[in-house]
């Protein structure tokens, strides 16, 4: 990997932030003896927001967030299936709260331990056979039902297993307060896939494509604002392709008809009172429209960044990725987005090593990297998934060569990072203040590209302010208050 902000590298270990935002709700916690609640969290964004939801949905029940396995009386691990390395890890962790679950045993307590997320839709048999001190097993659209089956598990013997695609939306199910998540939110509008990229298992543990309505995302939204959100991050595996019905009353009679596209519902995002950011994430190329690109133009609100990912440079390996359009498409949509922002920072994704790739498909990636030129990109060897189609494809490249050729793309990549961070020293941006630095007297935040910004000196957390950029590290940039220059001169 070799990105320094951005998007939680898909099955790298998600930041912390999941277990820590979810807060109690104290009256009902205060009702009940106090338990408490671990959540690990792997993946992309949208484990991280079903954390959050998971930790909203059980606080009725009186769980408070913890971050440690002793005291947990309830343990989940929300879970990661896209690459073989972040599948392994559920079990290694398994293994020790084996261990956590006896020792508690031994001074009379009980643990409540489940497996969530893709691994436990992927793999549910599996674990119950494998770990059978498992006590529920659930799958990314059945976790409305977690109080549920909490109340089964404590009854039950056995395992409780929901891993169906209910009929049900489970976001009709989810409380419709949100528990205050600071001046950074998450908010999921879209779910699932259809693209069936021949590597991937999304298609398979978050089931088909899904939008939700504009009405339920715009009062999401409208609480997450009230609630503290200054920046919000639209979610969804292709969150581009978001078609969702618009609302009944106000400005239902939109050009569009009655459905939206995600431009329409940037718009009216970018109008509720305290909302200074908007990103959406993760986006396919395929499913840029004209009105999209030029949203990145029009609506101040909407962050100068977009991660789009393009996996390969070889129009032969995109073919045989099943991602449906050719390199050209990239680099046309590349010129166009920053003919629409100049300004805008493109970020990506790359697999090496798909089955068939040569060393001239190779090249051409890196050529593509050249070409467009990224302020940051995750990049992987490509890893077999049981039941992908990638997975029996002839050409299987060889691990030494996979090594190989990663190392050197994310030579050129890291290049490319180190040199936007550079550029952007001097210049003075708007930083939104997230909280205190890590040292004593500084403030941390991000920049409008991501880049997490440490300066000293004090600021309310939810301040858009100016700063001062003076020097880029490798993960960060360094900065000076703008006004508190200014008040010194
Ligand atoms: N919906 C997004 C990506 C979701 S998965 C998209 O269409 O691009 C996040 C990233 O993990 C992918 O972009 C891809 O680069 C990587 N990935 C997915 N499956 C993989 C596999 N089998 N091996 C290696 N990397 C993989
Ligand atoms: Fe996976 Fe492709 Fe769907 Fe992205 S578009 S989630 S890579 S199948
Ligand atoms: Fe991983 Fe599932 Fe997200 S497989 S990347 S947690 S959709």
């Amino acid at each position: 990997m070799t990105r320094s902000a951005g998007p939680v590298p898909a099955g790298a270990p998600a930041a912390p932030a999941a277990p820590g935002a979810a807060s109690a709700d104290s009256h009902a916690a205060s009702a009940r003896a106090p338990r408490r609640l671990l959540i690990r969290t792997w993946g992309c964004q949208m484990n991280v927001y079903d954390s959050t939801r998971m930790a909203e949905l059980l606080a009725p029940l009186g769980y408070a967030p913890t971050e440690r396995a002793e005291e947990a009386d309830m343990v989940i691990l929300n879970t990661c299936h896209i690459r073989e390395k972040a599948s392994e890890k559920v079990f290694s962790d398994l293994g020790r709260l084996r261990d956590t679950k006896k020792e508690r045993q031994a001074g009379g307590k009980e643990t409540i331990i489940a497996v969530a997320g893709c691994v436990a839709q992927a793999e549910g048999a599996e674990i119950t056979a494998r770990a059978p001190w498992v006590d529920i097993v659930l799958g990314p659209q059945t976790y409305h039902r977690l109080p549920e089956m909490v109340a089964r598990a404590s009854r039950a013997a056995g395992a409780v297993i929901e891993t169906d695609f209910p009929a049900e939306d489970k976001f009709d199910h989810l409380p419709e307060a949100r528990a205050s998540q600071g001046p950074v939110a998450f908010l999921t509008i879209q779910e699932g896939c259809d693209k069936f990229c021949s590597f991937c298992v999304v298609p398979y543990t978050r089931g088909a494509e899904f939008s939700r309505p504009a009405a339920a995302i715009l009062a999401e939204a409208r609480a997450l604002a009230a609630g503290g959100a200054r920046e919000i991050a639209l979610l969804g595996q292709n969150v581009n392709a978001w078609a969702g019905e618009a609302p009944r009353t106000g400005q239902g009679a939109s050009p569009e008809g009655n459905t939206w596209r995600l431009a329409r519902l940037l718009r009216e995002l970018a109008d509720i009172p305290g909302v200074a950011r908007l990103r959406y994430t993760t986006s396919h190329p395929r499913d840029m429209d004209d009105d999209l690109i030029a949203a990145h133009g029009e609506i101040p609100a909407l962050m100068p960044y977009l991660h789009l990912p393009v996996q390969s440079g070889s129009d032969r390996v995109l073919a045989a990725m099943n991602r449906g359009h050719k390199a050209d498409l990239y680099l046309r949509l590349a010129d166009r987005l920053r003919a629409a922002r100049p300004d805008l920072a493109l970020t990506s994704d790359f697999i090496v090593g798909h089955p068939g790739e040569t060393a001239a498909d190779f090249d051409a990636t890196m050529r593509l990297v050249e070409r467009v030129g990224f302020a940051g990109a995750y990049s992987f060897k490509y890893s077999a998934r049981p039941g992908t189609p990638a997975a029996s494809q002839p050409g299987v490249v060889p691990e030494a060569e996979k090594d190989a050729r990663l190392q050197t793309l994310q030579a050129l990549l890291r290049e490319q990072q180190d040199g936007f961070n550079r550029s952007c020293v001097g210049r003075t941006v708007e930083v939104l203040v997230t909280g205190p630095g890590r040292h004593p007297g500084q403030i941390a935040g991000r920049t409008p590209w991501l880049q997490p910004v440490h300066a000293l000196g004090s600021g309310r957390p939810g301040d858009v302010v100016p700063m001062h950029l003076t020097a880029a590290h490798p993960n960060s940039l360094s900065a000076t208050l703008a006004h508190e220059e200014s008040a010194a001169a």
